[in-house]
């Protein structure tokens, strides 16, 4: 999980407050064990349901997706009411989409309140929509990113060496052109700071090369189904990060049994471009958080922030046409 500094944000006390039609969720404070926080997510322990015998059932995670919107690694002050469900709803569906298609394993177990163990009822307001209950896992230090187009980080690295974690492209490509054909560029998990793009050889020392070698492929297959289905709906999925980890046992030691966790395939962990506007050569207006980036591209130039916490409170216009961007992917995916 990288640096969170989220604490310095909160400088609000925000926790949730509620909106016309649904409840923002900015913080949850839910008493339950191991609380954990990432920039988005809210993660917590879930004891095995009472009476259960050692060895009959996982240890699960309670994953909530709040509204907080992360750029640069920063947390935002204010949140995007809303888009935590979205980024929820994208997920689901694309687990579904993974399990038809008997890619992999994965840890999603429900999204209903009602199926965690010990929630009291005061709680699911809160959670509705929004949540995940998984299956826990020891999650692998490696992030696994397939990009299809040359973008961002990238883009930085090609422009630099010809290369993207040692894999060399061909010469003159443009900004955000698409790539002859999709190229696996793991990245480290870092707990402080950016993570950092490393070469295959690299990331079979962290894992080990069998791991490596059939999370590759496995990364491959649904970046490309995912793609494709994307592409269909009038949206490029440019580029995309999964996680994966492995299942725990009852006991909470870790199983041979490796699964596709966290989130995938949504805005937040992909970058997704309208497909109609797509035009290489330049950075494109996409679906993601790119837009709020370019926002606060225009904040930084202006000397109004340096890209270090806390960040500052975004214009009520981009929070509005934030939230859109991320109905608008979820619509046309998934009507
Ligand atoms: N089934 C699972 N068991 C244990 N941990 C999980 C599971 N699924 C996801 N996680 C972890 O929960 C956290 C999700 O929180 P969140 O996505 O907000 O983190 P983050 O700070 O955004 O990290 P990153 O930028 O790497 O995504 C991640 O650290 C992820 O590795
Ligand atoms: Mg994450």
């Amino acid at each position: 999980m990288a640096t969170l500094r989220i604490e310095e944000c909160y400088t609000r006390a925000m926790t949730t407050m509620t909106t016309n039609d649904s409840t923002s969720v900015y913080k949850t404070d839910l008493p339950l064990p191991g609380r954990r926080q990432g920039k988005v997510r809210d993660i917590y322990q879930v004891p095995a349901p009472e009476g259960a015998q050692p060895g009959s059932s996982n240890p699960g995670v309670l994953m909530i997706a709040t509204d907080r919107i992360s750029a640069y690694d920063v947390v935002m002050p204010n949140p995007v009411p809303g888009k935590g469900q979205m980024l929820t709803q994208i997920s689901t569906k694309w687990f579904e989409f993974i399990r038809a298609k008997g890619i992999i394993a994965d840890h999603l177990i429900s999204t209903k309140p009602e199926d965690v163990p010990g929630l009291d009822p005061q709680h699911y307001p809160q959670l509705e929509g929004r949540m995940m209950y998984g299956r826990a896992a020891e999650v692998l230090p490696v992030e696994f990113v397939v990009r299809g187009y040359i973008t961002g980080s990238g883009w930085k690295d090609y422009k630099k060496t010809g290369a993207i974690c040692g894999i060399h492209l061909p010469e003159g490509l443009q900004e955000c052109q698409q790539l002859p054909e999709p190229i696996f560029t793991p990245a480290t998990k870092e707990d402080v700071g950016h993570d950092e793009n490393i070469d295959f050889e690299k990331a079979c020392e962290i894992v080990g090369r069998d791991v490596m070698e059939r999370l590759r492929e496995v990364s491959f297959r649904i970046y490309n189904e995912g793609a494709a289905y994307a592409r269909e709906r009038g949206i490029i999925l440019a580029d995309t990060k999964f996680e994966f980890g492995y299942a725990l046992d009852a006991e909470g030691n870790r199983t041979d049994e490796i699964m596709l966790i966290d989130e995938v395939l949504t805005p937040d962990s992909s970058r997704f471009w309208p497909a109609e506007d797509y035009e290489p050569g330049h950075d494109q207006d996409s679906f993601d958080k790119q837009y709020v980036r370019n926002y606060l591209t225009t904040i930084v130039k202006a000397g109004q922030w340096d890209k270090t916490p806390p960040g500052p409170e975004l214009p009520e216009e981009i929070v509005t046409n934030t939230l859109k961007r991320y109905q608008e992917a979820a619509h046309r995916l998934f009507g």
